[in-house]
């Protein structure tokens, strides 16, 4: 019975890879299975195989699919300690360096708030060393995620109250709006651009970035899928740049050499 239900699991998540171009392979199993339970409770299916029928029958349950399975759960600011060194830190640095351009890219951004957070973060610095008006022209921060409708809300820069659970008030009141939808104010906004981007099947956005935040997303994908994005990470930063896993993912395998901590707390590293 176990191993008929595996063929019928297997056999699901390739037409969904076949039929939507998600790459099911490179995601871990117990993650899949639980977030394709949430659909088929939905639709009152108890097998694989009466799913994979409902999704032949409705196209739109493949979006609604896709939606569980891309868990877009994030905050502005989301681990304030983590961003609290980034302020400290890594902002402090790459604003020194003699090159002018510095590149961020938050991969796996969802609705935007990490890309706007930090694009925060560099506008502050810029103004407490008086250099606002090199902002625009130094820092250019992209936020890519597969799931393109969290993208349209990124691109719309508003937030709901619950967002701003982990921002400290001198930051709300600076840079958002008092009324809701509490949207990011336009200083900061141009500072960011979206892209829809799936990180298993597109090479990096061109780089070289100076910071890489990949936070909440390496924990779906299975071991070997995320010491290939350590490679790829490690390839698109810029010497002296920084990588930020942030609390839940660490480095694994031979990344662990390739890379050195400069937080190994909040899991911030820089490429040998
Ligand atoms: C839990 S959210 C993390 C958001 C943000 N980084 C944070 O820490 O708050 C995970 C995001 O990863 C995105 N994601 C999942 N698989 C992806 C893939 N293959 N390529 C790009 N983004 C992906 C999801 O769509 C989702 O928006």
């Amino acid at each position: 019975m176990m191993e008929l239900t595996d063929a019928a699991f297997a056999e699901l998540t390739t037409k969904i890879s076949k039929e939507r171009g998600f790459g099911c392979a490179s995601y871990k199993d117990k993650c899949l299975r639980r977030r394709i339970a949430v659909r088929m409770r939905a639709r009152g299916v108890h097998t694989y195989a009466d799913y994979a029928r409902v999704l032949d029958s409705d196209r739109d349950e493949y979006d609604k699919l896709l939606d569980a399975l891309t868990i877009n759960v994030t905050k502005l600011f989301r681990n304030w300690e983590t961003y609290n060194v980034i302020a400290e830190t890594v902002v402090p640095t790459l604003w020194a360096r003699p090159e002018p351009a510095i590149r961020v890219w938050s991969a796996g951004c969802s609705s935007g708030e990490e890309p706007y957070s930090l694009a925060a973060l560099f506008h502050r610095h810029a103004d407490r060393v008086g250099a606002l008006g090199q902002l625009a022209s130094r820092v250019a921060v992209l936020g890519s995620d597969i799931d393109a409708r969290c993208l349209v809300a990124a691109e719309q820069g508003g937030f709901e109250e619950g967002d701003f659970a982990d921002t400290p008030d001198d930051l709300r009141r600076r840079y958002f709006a008092t009324t809701a939808p509490f949207t990011i104010v336009p200083e900061v906004k141009r500072l960011v651009r979206f892209e829809r981007r799936d990180l298993l099947a597109q090479e990096p956005p061109p780089g070289p970035h100076h910071l890489i935040v990949c936070r909440n997303v390496l924990i779906y994908f299975d071991r070997e899928t995320q010491e290939r994005l350590f490679d790829t990470f490690h390839a698109a930063l810029a010497p002296g740049g920084f990588l930020v896993l942030g609390k839940v993912e660490t480095l694994l395998g031979a990344a662990r050499t390739r890379f050195v901590a400069a937080d190994g707390r909040e899991r911030i590293f820089r490429p040998l």
